[in-house]
């Protein structure tokens, strides 16, 4: 059911590397990678200076390859000058992400997460990249992964955008590559302050600037339940201090039937009405919220860590 609902919607995506002014280009040897995930990076022609990086982690029986493919961060960091880094895993069975692994939800601590944090420090030292403004967004298991990595390295990202995921920790088990049945059917239910407890524990003493998150899900997705959209609030809510109460609700963003709800600066969730697994790319809505279209010579005023503009 995950594959088949997965390639429909590569079915009906469009292809967006074409006519690029680079290419995508393999990158080995770059740090501490203990699951072997190779790397995958997108540089393009006009790359501005102290460029942003974009890690855009894939869906499970994904790769880089379709990532590149079919979004549009490639053509849009010709465009606005920035680098997408494309993580491939060396999970051969499902090709889904290690967000099971007590090391990848620990800061530091190994798994898929580690090796992709090495991608992004690599990369940041060998463009000269912006490190106050690195971001995450990916699908699916893409999604879960960007829930872990701005939990467990609240120091490297300055945000994230979950596209039909599932909370922090949701899937913990006892492997790399535990598959939640309990967790993908919203089964997994906790309080706020417990939800949270899993994302300071992975990073233990931490105090510093936390990402902001926007998470986005169906409300009929069968794949990850919508319960799920609803623990990554309470969890994250928490987090940040917020009350789950709603703060602001917007109808009819982006698309019609689509509501958003913000419960304070660095928080929000999209709920999609009548809309599955096969949640629509919103490549825009993304480049928006973590401020890619901005350069650099306005300086200070590109959403950042260290500005927190925009935020
Ligand atoms: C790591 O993965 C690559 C394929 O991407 C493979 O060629 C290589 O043998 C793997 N290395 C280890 C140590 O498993
Ligand atoms: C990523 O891994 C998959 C599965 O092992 C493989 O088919 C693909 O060629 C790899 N590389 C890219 C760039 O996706
Ligand atoms: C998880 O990993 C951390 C760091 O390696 C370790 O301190 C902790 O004991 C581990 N927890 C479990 C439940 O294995
Ligand atoms: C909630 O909304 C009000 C009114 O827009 C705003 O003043 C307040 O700061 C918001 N609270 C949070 C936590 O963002």
């Amino acid at each position: 059911m995950f594959a088949s609902s997965v390639a429909m919607s590569l079915l009906a995506a469009v292809a967006f590397a074409q006519q690029l002014s680079s290419t995508l280009t393999q990158v080995v040897d770059f740090g501490p990678n203990p699951r072997n995930v190779s790397f995958y990076i997108y540089v393009p022609q006009n790359l501005q200076p102290k460029p942003p990086i974009l890690v855009a982690p894939h869906w499970c029986h994904g790769t880089a390859q379709q990532v590149f493919e079919y979004r549009s961060w490639a053509a849009a960091g010709d465009k606005y000058g920035f680098i997408t880094i494309y993580p491939n895993t060396s999970n051969v069975v499902d090709q889904c992400w290690d967000v099971s692994s007590n090391a990848t939800l620990t800061h530091n601590g190994g798994g898929d997460s580690l090796g992709i944090v090495s991608m992004v420090k690599w990369a940041l030292k060998r463009y000269g990249g912006d490190k106050d403004r690195v971001f995450v967004s990916g699908t699916s298991s893409g999604a879960m992964m960007t829930n872990v990595l701005v939990g467990a390295y609240p120091d490297v990202f300055a945000a994230g955008s979950a596209w039909a995921g599932v909370p922090f920790g949701c899937f913990a088990g006892d492997d790399f590559d535990v598959w939640s049945d309990a967790c993908a059917s919203g089964k997994i239910i906790m309080t706020g302050a417990e939800w949270a407890t899993l994302v300071k524990k992975a990073y233990p003493g931490y105090s510093g600037f936390r990402p902001k998150l926007q998470v986005l899900h169906g409300t009929v997705d069968t794949v990850l339940y919508p319960q799920n959209f609803e623990e990554e609030i309470k969890q994250w809510t928490s987090v940040f201090g917020y009350s789950p109460t709603r703060n602001e609700t917007t109808q009819n963003t982006p698309l019609e039937g689509w509501t958003r709800y913000r419960y304070g600066p660095k928080f929000e969730a999209y709920s999609a009405a009548g809309v599955d697994h096969n949640i629509p790319n919103q490549d825009e809505l993304v480049l928006e919220y973590f401020d890619l279209k901005c350069r650099r010579t306005k300086k200070g005023k590109c959403y950042s860590r260290a500005s927190g503009h925009r935020a």
